[in-house]
């Protein structure tokens, strides 16, 4: 069944200097990805993502955190990239080859958009592929394998943690500046598979409508933001999203 695409956001996108997206967990659950909640499977479905997800648990029990992420991040490593993913990247050649700009502010911590392409990209929640110290702070690329789990930091023998944001930590604050500074200067805004509850990133899509931008939505479900959105697009991102993109070549 065709998806119907309102005319107008049409329009908007074509005219549009500055587009912003921001992703969610939906982005990539046709990578099949499971969200953060999803994870809490098998093995792992005694714990809450709280107990795992904190500077407070990782203080407690580093060895179940690190290894609870060397698990997901084996999930992650297997999946590729979905339709709605190459769209998103796609969608930015296309905007640059007219000198239109294209930002996309993710709060998936999977890669997926750099691998489908995506450049201009914020990841406000860090990367899982990516580790740092716990003590010092810094990436930590290489580690001596000696059986320490997690592993000793090269740079200070600290504890070496996962390069993701946790519950109860901060944003890496460029990154929160510039996914502001996307919202506020854009011309069209869309709001990808998130449900729009984990803060701030969920303030991103109103202070978008606020400077006066068209805000359109994909997502299967309703969110907090469906009522306000100027435009919302029922249906999965690996389909809206190409189907998108292709009614922007035609003229
Ligand atoms: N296409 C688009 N959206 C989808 C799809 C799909 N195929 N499948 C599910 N969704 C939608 C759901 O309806 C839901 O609104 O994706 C959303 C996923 O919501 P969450 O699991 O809450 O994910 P997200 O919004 O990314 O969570 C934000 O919270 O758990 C923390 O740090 C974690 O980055 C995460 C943050």
């Amino acid at each position: 069944m065709p998806i119907g695409l309102p005319a107008e956001l049409l329009v908007a996108l074509r005219r549009a200097r500055r587009v912003a997206a921001l992703t969610g967990a939906g982005v990539s659950a046709e990578s099949g990805v499971p969200t953060f909640r999803d994870a809490q499977t098998g093995l792992w479905s005694q714990y809450r993502p709280e107990a795992l997800a904190t500077p407070q648990a990782f203080q407690r029990d580093p060895k179940l955190v690190w290894e609870w992420y060397a698990w997901r991040r084996e999930l992650v490593g297997r999946a590729r990239p979905n339709p709605g993913h190459l769209a998103l990247a796609e969608f930015e050649r296309r905007l640059a080859q007219r000198g239109a700009v294209f930002t996309l502010i993710t709060q998936n911590v999977d890669g997926l958009h750099a691998q489908a392409g995506s450049q201009n990209l914020i990841e406000l929640h860090g990367n899982l592929q990516r580790t740092k110290c716990f003590d010092c702070g810094r990436p930590a690329e290489t580690w001596a394998e000696d059986g320490s789990v997690p592993p000793r930091c090269p740079a200070c023998g600290g504890r070496l943690r996962p390069d993701v944001v946790w519950f109860n930590e901060a944003l890496p604050p460029e990154a929160l500046t510039a996914a502001f500074e996307a919202a506020q200067a854009c011309d069209v805004f869309l709001s990808v598979g998130t449900s729009g509850l984990v803060e701030p990133a969920a303030s991103l899509p109103f202070e978008a409508l606020r400077r006066g931008a068209v805000v359109a939505e994909v997502n299967p479900h309703e969110t907090p933001l469906s009522a306000h959105a100027t435009f919302v697009l029922v249906g999965p991102a690996g389909e809206v999203l190409p189907a998108l993109v292709q009614a922007l070549s035609r003229q």
